[in-house]
């Protein structure tokens, strides 16, 4: 087994070019000071902010994101941005189906699967997310529901293609709101989504995909998350916008 240990930022719609130039000078000080561990740490900061993410974070091991991309590769799409364009930015990833695209953008398992696609022909990284509502957590469908969103949305790529997917477990009922899955759900879910990749691909890719937890997770939930067998570190959104609470995050994957 040879999967990392990741530790993501999400920004969401959060900071200007200013701020975000802060926050990643503050960020890249204390991860130089403070971590020695081989969890990778990625941040995802807003478009406007990966030129000058690229030149700051120059000579760190911290990766770079972005939150989306557009499905076709280039042509008359007005405001939206390609794959091929995040990545000559300096980026090396990209989030796709994060539950906010698919909510309020329209983001079809159809249209995951043509992001992640492009993104990928494209030379990037895909963190790609998965996660079921507070009615289909209720309505006990949480299953079928993440596994349609990976079959249909995903696994359109093939194996060697798939090297390049991180995926996300991200329950919408935890994202922002203080509730978290239990180190319980989120670990049966994190062992079932292995499964569903491992019958779909191999064992051994199963084995080898980083399966990120994403919801509420912050400085003193961590490590209880991060201790389940099938948890490969965060995806975060309200604590990556404090660089110490972010960092902490990252500590707790020791
Ligand atoms: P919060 O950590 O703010 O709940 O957000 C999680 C998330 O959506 C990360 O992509």
């Amino acid at each position: 087994m040879t999967r990392k240990k990741i530790v993501a930022g999400n920004w969401k719609m959060h900071k200007t070019l200013e701020e975000s130039q802060a926050l990643i000078t503050e960020i890249r000080g204390i991860v130089r000071d403070e971590i020695r561990s081989n969890t990778s740490v990625i941040i995802c900061p807003p478009f406007i902010a990966l030129p000058a993410a690229t030149r700051l974070l120059e000579g760190t091991d911290i990766g770079l994101g972005a939150q989306n991309c557009h499905f076709e590769d280039q042509g008359a799409f007005t405001g939206e941005i390609s794959a091929g364009m995040v990545k000559s930015t300096g980026a090396q990833y990209v989030i796709v189906g994060h539950s906010e695209r698919r909510q309020y953008f329209g983001d079809t398992n159809e249209i995951t699967a043509a992001k992640a696609k492009s993104a990928v022909r494209m030379g990037l990284h895909v963190i790609f997310c998965v996660g079921e509502t507070l009615a289909q957590r209720e309505d006990k469908s949480y299953f079928r529901v993440v596994e349609a969103q990976l079959q249909e949305g995903l696994f359109g790529l093939d194996r060697k293609e798939f090297s390049h997917v991180i995926v996300a477990y991200e329950p919408v009922w935890a994202i922002g709101t203080g509730l978290t899955a239990s180190p319980e759900q989120a670990q049966e879910m994190h062992a079932y989504i292995r499964k569903v990749i491992a019958t779909h691909y191999t064992d051994e890719i199963a084995a080898d995909t980083s399966i990120l937890y994403g919801g509420s997770v912050k400085p003193d939930n961590a490590q209880t998350l991060f201790g389940q067998d099938d948890i490969d570190g965060g995806l975060i959104g309200g604590a990556a916008l404090k660089a110490r609470d972010f960092v902490d995050i990252v500590k707790a994957m020791h």
